[in-house]
């Protein structure tokens, strides 16, 4: 077990640092100050080669205004807010509207845009952790409450990042944060993401308007959302070419609600490739998780590892809230409060398959 920290340079002032997480079985992974952003994810494959498993630009500072959100922490809400309205509790609050009408992952001042302050590293024999902090003001982007927000990020030596959020407010307020890291277990960026093989514990999902913003909810069987066994995404698209939600996302960017809602940490999603060595299982304490296929990544952005990018390159597993439910579902709604502090735990296990 190792950590590492490296100075990378200076934004309008404010350091940014990078720190290597490094397990026994040789994993790494890199998580910038900026934005909170895990940067890469480094498995070691048994031809002797190590292979980076999320997409990463090929640069840090691109990592300042991230347009594609790459690894970042989405705060302090992932996902839309439709019409940038916010009701809370016996109040409505007007968002900044950064997509549209709506916010969206919370608005133009949003977290993965900071830089974040270190509170701590830790190291012992069985993990190594930096935990990352960040203020958001009262009122920023229109969101109530001076927010105090903590991501941990810990490698472990059974091969988990586990990310635990935590934070806490002076004022009611939403929060629902989450991850934005896109996976391609395979580490070759020119092979298409959509090949990867999901399986879910989900039987229903969220369908959404030609806003991507949530409009019902809807069974998953029989559709291109069933991925109650593994399933490639290329393999549901393949049998339901026509498919509305489909062609909305330029193929997925949708909500799964998983089957058990008990705020406790579970395993909800499991995914493979046939090039890759590994499974990534996900855990969490989340209602529900969006995936977002990459529809709309571009073939404009220079990669790590000498890749360009392409639509669909990697998949985006976001574990989260059931998008917009202030409006769309408030009897699930939670609102953190001076109470209530915030509290959500994602776990990615790597494991040799
Ligand atoms: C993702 C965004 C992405 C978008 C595409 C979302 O659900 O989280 O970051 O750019 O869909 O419209």
């Amino acid at each position: 077990m190792n950590i590492n920290k490296n100075y990378l340079g200076s934004i309008n002032g404010s350091d940014v640092f990078q720190y290597t997480l490094v397990n026994d079985l040789s994993t790494k992974v890199q998580i910038l100050t900026l934005g909170a952003s895990i940067q890469s994810i480094v498995l070691p494959f048994s031809d002797g080669t190590d292979k980076n498993v999320i997409l990463s630009y090929d640069n840090w500072e691109t990592y300042q205004h991230n347009p594609l959100y790459l690894g970042a922490t989405l705060a302090p809400n992932a996902g839309r807010i439709e019409g940038a309205v916010l009701p809370i509790y016996e109040k409505t609050y007007t968002l900044s509207q950064n997509e549209g009408n709506h916010n969206t992952h919370g608005g133009f001042h949003n977290a993965s845009l900071q830089n974040w302050d270190e509170v701590s590293t830790h190291c012992n024999s069985a993990s190594c952790s930096v935990t990352l902090t960040i203020k958001l003001s009262d009122g920023l982007d229109g969101y109530p409450g001076e927010r105090c927000i903590q991501t941990c990020y810990s490698l472990t030596n059974d091969n988990s990042l586990k990310i635990h959020y935590y934070a806490v407010t002076d004022k009611a307020t939403y929060l629902n944060i989450s991850n934005h890291t896109y996976f391609n277990l395979s580490g070759d960026f020119n092979r298409s993401g959509l090949e990867q093989q999901i399986k879910v514990d989900a039987s229903r999902f969220v369908a959404n308007n030609n806003e991507h913003i949530p409009a019902s909810i809807v069974s998953c069987s029989g559709s291109p959302f069933d991925f109650s066994t593994y399933t490639s995404l290329e393999t549901n698209i393949a049998l339901h070419p026509d498919h509305e939600q489909l062609s909305i996302a330029h193929g997925y960017n949708n909500a799964f609600i998983f089957d058990q809602m008990n705020n406790q940490l579970k395993k909800t999603l499991s995914i493979r490739d046939r090039s890759s060595e590994y499974i990534m299982e996900l855990s969490t304490d989340a209602p529900g998780i969006v995936l977002y296929s990459g529809g709309y990544i571009g073939d404009q952005w220079n990669l790590a590892g000498g890749f360009k990018s392409s639509d669909s390159c990697a998949i985006a597993l976001e574990a989260q809230d059931i998008p917009n439910s202030p409006n769309f579902l408030p009897e699930l709604c939670c609102y953190t409060t001076p109470d209530c502090p915030y509290d959500r735990t994602i776990i990615f296990k790597f494991i040799s398959d």
